[in-house]
């Protein structure tokens, strides 16, 4: 069996365009199964390009994504939905929809002409919601939350979809602290206790660093660097990608690597 077989996700030889515009060539991506895999890299440097091509949202003008050994492209949208949800980085709720509904969307892919509604539904939708701290909105409509409560209504229909794989693109934005460590517990449980395998898109690297089992680091539609953490992450490293000169200490909690950008306002003070 070769290393793209024994992954549940994977692409080969991709390249990711929109029109014209290429964004990745010639790239290969191994999602290890049962991984809690985290995407880093600087701005519009290509990740959500990725998840949508890992998720089928984008067709690869080249190379092939494979799920389960199979070219994604040859499922039906139905059973990709089964085996796999993606948290896009901006997601548009239907006009009006209130949030117990927008969540209970997420069992479509589970649904047919003779399996409707069922009481196991009701409960995942409630399981849903509860472990992503919004069964108190459920009668409120999405139009009138605040970006971080949306953000976890999101989360929660697909979470909803339960389904092994899931790929959420920069699932901590609009959150503050203690959600963002809520957020990322829940994924490290999804992962630990579940045995989900995660991609998530981060921005903060000392939250990549803490959560990662297998950090991916992104420049210029490439995969400049990945593997664990711990064993990958050096001051060299972020000054390549980021263009920012750092100190990595270990994170005091986590023993992970902790990334300090270095106060150039400090030597810029020693030069006066
Ligand atoms: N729908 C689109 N049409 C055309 N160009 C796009 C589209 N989406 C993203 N891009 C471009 O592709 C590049 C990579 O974008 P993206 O994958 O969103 O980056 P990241 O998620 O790393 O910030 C950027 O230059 C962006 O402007
Ligand atoms: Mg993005």
């Amino acid at each position: 069996m070769t290393d793209d077989a024994s992954t549940r996700l994977n692409g080969r030889d991709l390249t990711l365009s929109y029109d014209q515009r290429v964004i990745s060539r010639d790239l290969a991506v191994r999602i290890p199964d049962n991984s809690f895999t985290v995407i880093v890299g600087p701005n519009a440097c290509g990740k959500s390009t990725l998840l949508r091509a890992l998720s089928r949202t984008l067709k690869p003008a080249r190379g092939n994504v494979l799920l389960d050994g199979e070219v994604i492209s040859s499922y039906p949208a139905k059973e990709v939905a089964r085996r796999l949800g993606l948290l896009p980085q901006s997601s548009i709720a239907p006009d009006g929809i209130g949030v117990a509904d927008l969540v209970a969307r997420g069992r479509f892919p589970h649904q047919s002409f003779l399996r409707q509604w069922s009481q196991q539904d009701e409960a995942v939708v409630a399981e849903a919601m509860a472990s992503t701290g919004v069964s108190a909105l459920a009668d409120r409509s999405v139009d009138e939350l605040s970006g971080g409560q949306r953000q976890r209504v999101w989360l929660a229909m697909v979470l909803a979809q339960q389904t092994p794989l899931l790929l959420l693109d920069e699932p901590t934005t609009y959150l503050d602290i203690a959600h963002q460590m809520d957020m990322l517990d829940l994924c490290a449980d999804l992962h630990a206790e579940r045995g989900h395998t995660l991609v998530a898109v981060l921005h903060d690297l000392n939250h990549a660093c803490r959560y990662a089992t297998h950090l991916i680091v992104m420049q210029d539609g490439a995969i400049v660097a990945e593997g664990e953490p711990a064993t990958i992450v050096t001051a060299d490293l972020v000054e390549k990608v980021f263009g920012l000169p750092v100190r990595i200490i270990p994170d005091p909690e986590t023993h992970t690597p902790m990334i300090v950008p270095v106060d150039r306002r400090g030597a810029r003070r020693e030069h006066d």
